[in-house]
């Protein structure tokens, strides 16, 4: 279109340098010129005639490309120039042989028992103990009778530990009767904390510990105990071999069909409803179902809870729906390979269809798993979110509708082995602009670039461990700290030296 204006104007020149060429005057040498910038636009014309000839050949190669880098971003290879560190430092002294004892009754679920024995690993390295293998609880919501060697390689666990802290399947004969200090230790107490409680043994020679989370802080603990913390967690407490066995097939088969896949912790079961009082999106009789849950369930301290005001906070998971509309904001195509990493899901498959719309490809463990395979761990709510973990860890992204515990040790995992993609919804910033456009405050097509500047700097990769909120004064301030097991970094990731290729 440019060039058939240029065509006048490539005449006009030509016919008046045949009078102007005898002399070499400053006008023909501008002449000349025009000449040669209109013989190049002639040129640019005719090659750009012949590009369509060769575009339907690049087109493809083109998208492919384009495709490519689509995936990088949206399911992409962790950040490289980081690598895990857990070796211990040069002052480290491997374990003595000790005769005084500590027994430990796990609590919580999986995850939370998981990061709880670690973190009773290096209490027992602090106290100078010998560590009996952990008792599980059986009584939480999710009521599993399975024991420590259902779910972990128990011999593994002692034996890579063995430098670090002795650990003992059972407390010697002898010692059954003794009395034992019944110990519920302080909440995130540090390494002096642990050093005083010392003077127990001055008087008992078991230390029975009644509950094991969040015993130990996570912070401001010197790098040997912080160290010892991870190895433990990523290098001792393997799951039990037909629980790891059946996950590599499970992340292999979920591979072998698209490639790659999505993993969704999708933590939207009653009792995390009941718990948080989020109604949002429920009926009415659901809504009282779950305040009767509530209501009944002793440990939960608080009663009265305003959904509203949950949710506006961000306290609340995300339903099934809103999960769709916020993958399908940050890009992923509907045909992506989206596995479910959770129990049931309240409401059932009426409000599973709900994320169905937007991700047709979805898939659980009954999926992928044959009933006969998943047999011999049904009814160990456990060993099945054991399975969920692996699949997890092991995902191209993960995603978590609530920052659980099963969210965060996922989370961190899969910093520690390599950044690996992992999102984690603004969950109050996200509700704020739904409900804008459900109130038509907000133009729908803003949605997605706005979801993508909200969560661009919430994708898993690397940076320090966040500290306490500001101006929360007193113990309170542990609560509020990032956990250690959510991102262990600086202590147990490091910068590579050299930039490493990813693999
Ligand atoms: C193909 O990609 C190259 C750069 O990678 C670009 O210069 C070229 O214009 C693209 N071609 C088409 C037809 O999109
Ligand atoms: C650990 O305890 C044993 C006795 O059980 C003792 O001999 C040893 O010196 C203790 N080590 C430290 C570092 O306190
Ligand atoms: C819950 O909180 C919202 C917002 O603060 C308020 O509008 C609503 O009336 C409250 N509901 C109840 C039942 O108190």
């Amino acid at each position: 279109m440019v060039n058939s204006r240029s065509f006048p104007q490539l005449r006009n020149s030509t016919t008046r340098s045949k009078f102007l060429l005898p002399k070499p005057t400053p006008f023909s040498i501008t002449l000349y010129f025009s000449i040669l910038i209109c013989f190049s636009i002639l040129l640019f014309f005719f090659s750009t005639r012949q590009i369509p000839e060769t575009e339907p050949k690049l087109l493809p190669s083109n998208e492919s490309q384009e495709e490519q880098l689509r995936d990088q971003e949206l399911l992409g290879a962790g950040n490289v120039g980081f690598h895990p560190c857990v070796k211990p430092t040069s002052r480290y002294k491997e374990a003595q042989e000790s005769n005084r004892y500590i027994t430990v009754r796990s609590n919580g679920g999986l995850n939370q028992m998981r990061t709880g024995i670690c973190d009773m690993v290096a209490v027992a390295r602090i106290m100078n103990a010998t560590l009996v293998i952990p008792q599980l609880d059986k009584k939480s919501f999710w009521r599993d009778t399975s024991k420590f060697s259902d779910i972990f390689d128990e011999l593994h666990f002692i034996t890579a530990l063995q430098k670090d802290v002795r650990i003992v399947k059972e407390l010697p004969k002898d010692l059954e009767s003794v009395p034992r200090a019944r110990k519920h230790f302080t909440s995130w107490s540090g390494l002096s904390y642990y050093e005083e409680m010392k003077h127990l043994w001055e008087d008992f020679q078991v230390i029975n510990v009644v509950k094991s989370d969040s015993r130990l802080a996570n912070n401001g603990l010197p790098l040997d105990i912080q160290r010892l913390r991870c190895r433990a967690l990523y290098h001792a407490l393997h799951f039990s071999p037909p629980i790891e066995s059946l996950g590599k097939k499970m992340v292999e088969r979920l591979r072998s069909r698209e490639g790659k896949y999505i993993a969704l912790h999708l933590r939207y079961e009653k009792d995390m409803l009941a718990f948080t009082g989020c109604t949002y999106g429920l009926t009415d009789a659901e809504a009282e179902e779950l305040r009767l849950m509530r209501e009944n369930t002793n440990h939960w301290k608080v009663k009265n809870i305003n959904s509203t005001e949950q949710r506006n906070e961000g306290f609340c998971p995300l339903t099934p729906k809103e999960v769709g509309i916020f993958l399908q904001a940050l890009g992923y195509p509907p045909s992506t390979l989206v596995y479910i990493a959770a129990g049931g899901i309240y409401g059932g498959e009426t409000r599973f269809s709900e994320l169905r719309t937007y991700f047709p490809k979805l898939v659980f463990k009954e999926s992928v798993a044959t009933l006969e395979e998943l047999k011999m761990f049904a009814n160990h709510a456990s060993q099945t979110a054991a399975l969920d973990y692996i699949v997890s860890v092991e995902s191209d992204l993960f995603v978590s509708s609530y920052s659980g515990n099963m969210a965060r040790a996922v989370e961190g995992h899969r910093r520690f082995l390599g950044h690996r993609k992992t999102i984690t919804p603004d969950r109050k910033r996200l509700v704020d602009v739904f409900d804008k456009i459900e109130r038509g405050e907000l133009q729908e097509g803003l949605l997605s670039s706005i979801v993508k500047q909200l969560h661009k700097n919430r994708q898993g990769g690397p940076r320090k461990r966040e500290g306490p909120l500001f101006g929360i004064k007193g113990r309170g301030r542990f609560k509020t700290e990032e956990s250690f097991y959510e991102n262990p970094y600086p202590e147990c990731i490091c910068r590579s030296k050299k930039r490493v290729d990813a693999p």
